[in-house]
């Protein structure tokens, strides 16, 4: 089958022909249909998760969607012809999306198709759809709350931004001036434009007794540190990037949190409100950019978390799409 993998931590992905998996008792075989880019692909292939076992060639890639072909043994979610989408996450590491086949257990981070939406669509929601739904719950978002979402422009952003604003939330999103209009059609009341001078006397000028709700999608510590400061006493704020740091998690003055979907205890029950949300249609796949499985690999390899503007989907099957 053709894949997209490094033989090393750090290699330079490559489209390579590996041979087909086949399940093992409690797998699924799944050909894959679409998948899609995050930007933990990168840290993945380059070694974050170094601690975990891996597997070489490393098939690179976890979000996707696409058709079970054939089941092991004890397998009872799934059944062949089911077509399935979701984080196809699993240790050790190294049985990625972006290939033709993937084996993997039937207890993954994986679901059938929602309702009413494409495989491609399927496809770019999983990682960036469930980490907002995540961050909407862990925060608690209410109608008539003001939040500012930093980051909103990218795949989480465009999840999160809608989410919030369906809530009834007034969202103050991060936007470059020539994506603040996609933005507001997504349901942002305001834009913010974080490329020139301060994003916190903007956001002040705009709150100026506070926000209720931060949702920090990219900033570093110190960067968090600065926009927590735009909260208002008792009022919550998330980190995607684990920038908050123990005193913030500790103090009292408002209630901190990282946000992890590898480590959330109720990850399956996120990825099914996300199938609930995304075939109710209030929430629209925001795909960037459609690629072949030969344009990937340069891709995958050369995109950092710059100037997203939605998903990136890999188009694996393009006649199934
Ligand atoms: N903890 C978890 O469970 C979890 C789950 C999913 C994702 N993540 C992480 O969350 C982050 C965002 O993910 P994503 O998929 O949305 O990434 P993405 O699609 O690459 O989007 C990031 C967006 O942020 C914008 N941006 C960069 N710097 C900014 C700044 N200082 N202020 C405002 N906007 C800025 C970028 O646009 P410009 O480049 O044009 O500025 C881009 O549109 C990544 O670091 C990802 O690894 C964590």
């Amino acid at each position: 089958m053709r894949a997209v993998a490094v033989t090393e931590f750090g290699g330079t992905p490559q489209l390579m022909d590996l041979p087909k998996p086949s399940p093992a008792a409690g797998e699924v075989l799944v050909r894959l249909v679409a998948a899609s880019f995050n930007p933990f692909d990168r840290a993945v292939f380059d070694g974050f998760l170094r601690d975990l076992p891996h597997s070489f060639p490393l098939v690179i890639g976890f979000d996707g969607a696409g058709m079970v072909e054939e089941i092991g043994e004890q397998v009872d979610r799934f059944r062949p012809g089911d077509a399935v989408y979701g984080s196809f996450a699993h240790v050790p590491l190294g049985r990625g999306t972006l290939a033709e086949y993937i084996a993997i257990p039937e207890n993954t981070l994986i679901d059938h198709v929602p309702d009413g939406i494409s495989l491609k669509e399927a496809a770019a929601a999983p990682g960036a759809g469930m980490a907002a739904v995540g961050l909407l719950e862990e925060t608690r978002i209410e109608a008539r709350e003001t939040v500012l979402i930093v980051g909103a422009s990218g795949g989480v952003g465009g999840f999160a931004v809608q989410l919030a604003s369906a809530r009834g939330a007034r969202v103050f999103a991060t936007a470059r001036p020539d994506d603040a209009h996609r933005l507001r059609s997504l349901g942002a009341v305001e834009t913010v434009d974080y490329s020139t001078g301060s994003l916190v006397e903007r956001v002040q000028g705009l709150a100026p007794d506070g926000i209720d709700v931060l949702l920090d999608l990219v900033s570093d510590p110190p960067g968090f540190l600065a926009n927590v400061a735009l909260v208002r006493d008792g009022g919550r704020a998330a980190s995607l990037t684990y920038a908050a740091q123990a005193d913030l998690l500790e103090g009292e003055r408002i209630d901190a949190l990282n946000f992890s979907l590898r480590l959330h205890p109720r990850a399956h029950d996120i990825l099914e409100a996300l199938g609930r949300a995304l075939s109710g249609r209030p929430l629209d796949v925001q795909i960037e950019a459609e690629l072949s499985l030969e344009q990937a690999a340069a891709a995958v390899g050369a995109r950092g978390t710059r100037g997203a503007r939605g998903k990136t989907v890999v188009s694996i099957s393009p006649e199934d799409l």
